[in-house]
């Protein structure tokens, strides 16, 4: 019988190598082309490519062979086909054809895990099950995205030495904003004291400072539409182009424990000449200060002490974040408790 200690620990090493039954963005789109590109991702390597159609296909980046990495073979259109003696394997995980042997019993069989994917507002998203072959959930995106009639976008991606669950925190904590990023070109004005509310919503909750709005970093949302995502304004000058408040869309993905890739889509809303307008002021003169405020948050973030979070003494404004945690791993104690049944019933099965 497991103690409460050990439950704890298990919860806490399953979060930290990623939260299942959900989407993830993996990759920008344009970093995925023809030629298949090895990543690793919750802690699974995973090679994905382009069929000859431009479909993305993903698979677990492991020859059925012997192990060599499928990322370092060959597009074949239909397949890809391994470096080391040649074996080929299609999207769904079946080997079509071994070159080297005359009728290898290997072809015809499933033998690698596909993982499914589509591609959404410039990036490619995966979804990882809690149990083998589970059916994805719905994918729907908040409306500063889905609306690109209205709204128009820049996503930049990075990754960043740190567990993934450290990016998300430090996000749902706007009061960061007026301290680190108080230099910044949008993040200088107002009260560097609040009160903050938690005010729940259909898909999540937001966080806010209930007696600022509209000044800076002042709210934030995280919802849960079969991905995580959290959403933040930030109210900019004129001199920075048309569109009212700056909208920023964020995600974030689990390489393994102590690394993750950033998503950030930053949305204003504007159509038609504006549109252009604002495009092309985003590149000529915003886009730099926006990494430097993201340096801001990887700098803090990849050298936090040593297990931080073991060590902490949180105050009012990291409700958001206390929040967002027990939500985690109420579902983290759920998946456990499924996949505990799954090989339970594996097991009597044998
Ligand atoms: S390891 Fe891939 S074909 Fe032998
Ligand atoms: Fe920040």
């Amino acid at each position: 019988m497991a103690t409460s200690q050990q439950t704890e620990n298990s919860l806490q090493d399953y979060l930290d190598r990623g939260l299942r039954g959900m989407w993830y963005p993996v990759l920008a789109s344009w970093e995925v082309n023809a030629n298949p590109v090895g990543i690793t991702r919750l802690e699974q390597q995973i090679v994905l490519w382009r069929d000859a159609e431009g479909q993305i296909k993903a698979l677990e980046d492991r020859c059925p062979h012997r192990g060599a990495r499928l990322s370092m073979g060959w597009n074949l259109g239909d397949r890809i086909a391994c470096w080391y003696h040649g074996v080929e394997v299609d999207g769904s995980g079946e080997v079509k054809d071994v070159p080297a042997v005359d009728r290898c019993p290997l072809v015809g069989q499933k033998c690698l895990k596909s993982y499914p994917a589509k591609e959404a507002h410039g990036a490619v998203f995966l979804y990882f099950g809690v149990l083998p072959d589970e059916e994805p959930s719905e994918l729907t995106f908040p409306t500063e995205l889905a609306d690109g009639e209205t709204h128009s976008n820049f996503l930049c991606t990075a990754s960043w030495n740190c567990n993934y669950q450290y990016a998300i925190e430090n996000v749902m904590d706007p009061m960061h904003g007026s301290y680190l990023h108080s230099s910044s070109h949008s993040m200088a004005e107002g009260q560097r004291q609040a009160d903050m509310v938690l005010e729940p919503t259909d898909s999540g909750f937001i966080f806010k400072k209930s007696d600022q709005s509209g000044v800076n970093f002042d709210w934030v949302e995280f919802g849960n539409t079969g991905t995580f995502w959290l959403r933040l304004s930030i109210p900019y000058k004129a001199r920075f182009g048309p569109g009212g408040h700056f909208w920023i869309v964020g995600m974030v993905v689990p390489e393994d424990k102590d690394h993750c890739r950033v998503f950030f889509w930053r949305v204003r809303k504007v159509k038609d000449w504006q549109r252009d307008l604002w495009r092309f002021m985003y590149r000529n003169r915003l886009e730099q200060l926006h990494w430097d405020v993201l340096e801001q948050d990887r700098i803090v973030l990849e050298n936090m002490a040593p297990n931080a979070r073991e060590h902490e003494y949180l105050y009012q404004h990291d409700v958001g974040l206390s929040r967002l945690r027990r939500m985690m791993q109420k579902q983290g104690q759920k998946h456990l408790s499924q996949l505990q049944e799954h090989d339970a019933a594996v097991k009597e099965k044998m």
